[in-house]
């Protein structure tokens, strides 16, 4: 390695500590296909050009050929070599000779394929954790349309506030989930750019084809100008922000599964494949995976907030701070996938607990609402002078213990004598009707409401989102594995 890259410019080898310390080796492992690809692409690229001649296009080739089978095991990943990059152009050059195999890096630069190497691989990423996101939106669209007449409470501050249903509430993370993997989306039009060609910073003098390698490498288009395609990373950093916003969800969506499957809520019950028990206390149930990913959920954000405080008062163009910035997006990436994969397995599992989630509605006067909203309708009471009298009533009822269940048109009229002075005129049906959850939620079809008619149309839009998103999703994987099939084809024209 001495010989190859520091032998005009040093006497010396590096540091041995110097040269550990500054390695990007172990990482590198990750884009090791990617960075063969686009060594052929590039090859392919040179000989169209006439920039090096079919003999010497031939033979690197057949090098990088025999190392794209082979597999990253072929190269050495000793820290001297500095990168993956040296140690394939260390390879081709062992293999075919120095005079061919030095044609290879002929206008490119590391700075220019390792931007390219790490968006190949992360749009691969991407597609992925979109897949796994709609199929974590399936698990809960299925527990969601079991569960369209399962009362539970709804809550603000988290105390008890209106009555709406299992399915209902699962909607809401369904929703919005498929929001994240739609954002990953649009971060992928971003990422599937071509740096290639931009070389160190200042692209080449050499009569490059920068297109024609984008459209070998399975790219969108190119990165346009050459200094933003090397230093920037911000395609990176806007994918880490979409983890980070799509496992925030993640951790609200587990912190509550812990809540409600606690004693204290007991609304669900989690399978016990997803749950240890105390080394010491014998009764103890612990969700655990939950537990792993809310923290899951701190250490994406970590990845992403390390990673914008590394980037931001870089000097233009390609500094080696880059480097550190990559495996940060792995973690982030890897953290995201593996959280995703497990709570769908533990979401497919929950059971809730009907009767403990009505019970809490009850206990929590949750159709408080519904009575005042009553009081407007049928007693043209303006709705701050209904608040007050359901207010006072309900405070009336927490003194004397009085449950929900227990409440009576006398004790309305109670508590609005107090309030306006007057009895209020409803008739014991409608005041019945008002308290009763089930007829709060039947009452809400408005769009996106907990009515079951509503929960089934967000079901069926919701579940037709997914299915469109998921067609993207593929047409995208198909155009990449059409891409990796035509650069072979090229590759292998080139020996008939
Ligand atoms: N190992 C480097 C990285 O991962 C590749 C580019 C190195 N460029 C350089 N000029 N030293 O970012």
């Amino acid at each position: 390695m001495m010989k190859m890259l520091r032998r005009g410019r040093f006497g010396r080898k590096m540091d041995p500590l110097a040269s550990e310390y500054t390695s990007s080796m172990p990482e590198d492992v990750r884009i090791f296909d990617s960075v063969v690809s686009i060594n052929l692409a590039h090859v392919l690229m040179l000989q169209k050009r006439k920039i090096i001649e079919k003999r010497a296009s031939k033979k690197i080739l057949k090098a990088l050929l025999a190392l794209q089978r082979g597999g990253v095991r072929r190269v050495e990943l000793k820290p001297e070599l500095e990168d993956v990059h040296m140690a394939i152009e260390k390879y081709v050059i062992d293999k075919v000779g120095e005079k061919i195999g030095g044609k290879l890096h002929a206008a490119k630069s590391r700075n220019d394929q390792v931007a390219a190497a790490i968006r190949m691989t992360l749009r691969r990423d991407i597609l992925d954790i979109q897949k796994e996101i709609l199929n974590l939106a399936k698990e809960l669209l299925k527990l969601a349309s079991q569960n369209s007449k399962t009362i539970m409470p709804g809550y603000t501050h988290l105390q008890v506030a209106q009555p709406t249903t299992f399915a209902h509430y699962l909607l809401a993370y369904a929703q919005r989930f498929l929001r994240d993997a739609e954002r990953l989306s649009q971060v992928y039009e971003r990422v599937n750019l071509s740096p290639m060609g931009a070389c160190a910073l200042a692209g080449t003098g050499f009569p490059i084809d920068r297109s024609y390698v984008a459209k070998l490498l399975g790219f969108d288009g190119l990165v346009e100008n050459t200094m933003d395609a090397v230093g920037s990373r911000d395609f990176a950093l806007e994918a880490m922000s979409a983890l980070a916003i799509l496992m925030c969800g993640i951790g609200r969506m587990a912190e509550e599964i812990s809540l409600w499957s606690s004693s204290e809520f007991d609304m669900i019950e989690i399978p016990e494949e997803f749950a240890s028990t105390s080394s010491i206390m014998p009764q103890k149930k612990n969700p655990v995976v939950a537990e792993i990913a809310r923290a899951n959920a701190g250490r994406v954000l970590g990845e992403l907030s390390g990673g914008i405080s590394l980037m931001k008062s870089l000097p233009q163009s390609y500094s080696l701070d880059l480097q550190e910035l990559t495996p940060m997006l792995w973690n982030a990436v890897d953290r995201t996938k593996s959280t995703l994969r497990v709570m769908s397995k533990l979401v497919r599992g929950i059971k809730p607990k009907p009767e403990v989630m009505f019970g809490r509605v009850e206990s929590g006067y949750a159709t408080a609402t519904d009575l005042a909203d009553t009081l407007v309708q049928v007693a043209d009471l303006p709705f701050r002078d209904a608040h007050a009298v359901v207010g006072r009533m309900i405070a009336n009822a927490l003194r004397e213990g009085k449950p929900l269940g227990k409440l009576s048109l006398e004790d309305l009229k109670a508590s609005s004598r107090e309030i306006v002075g007057r009895e209020v005129k409803i008739s014991e049906e409608e005041f019945k009707k008002a308290l009763n959850p089930e007829e709060s939620v039947r009452s809400r079809t408005l769009p996106g409401g907990p009515a079951p008619k509503s929960v089934k149309r967000q079901i069926d839009r919701t579940r037709k989102a997914v299915e469109n998103l998921k067609k993207t999703v593929a047409s995208r994987e198909k155009a990449l594995s059409e891409a990796e099939k035509n650069l072979r084809r090229k590759v292998e024209e080139e020996f008939e």
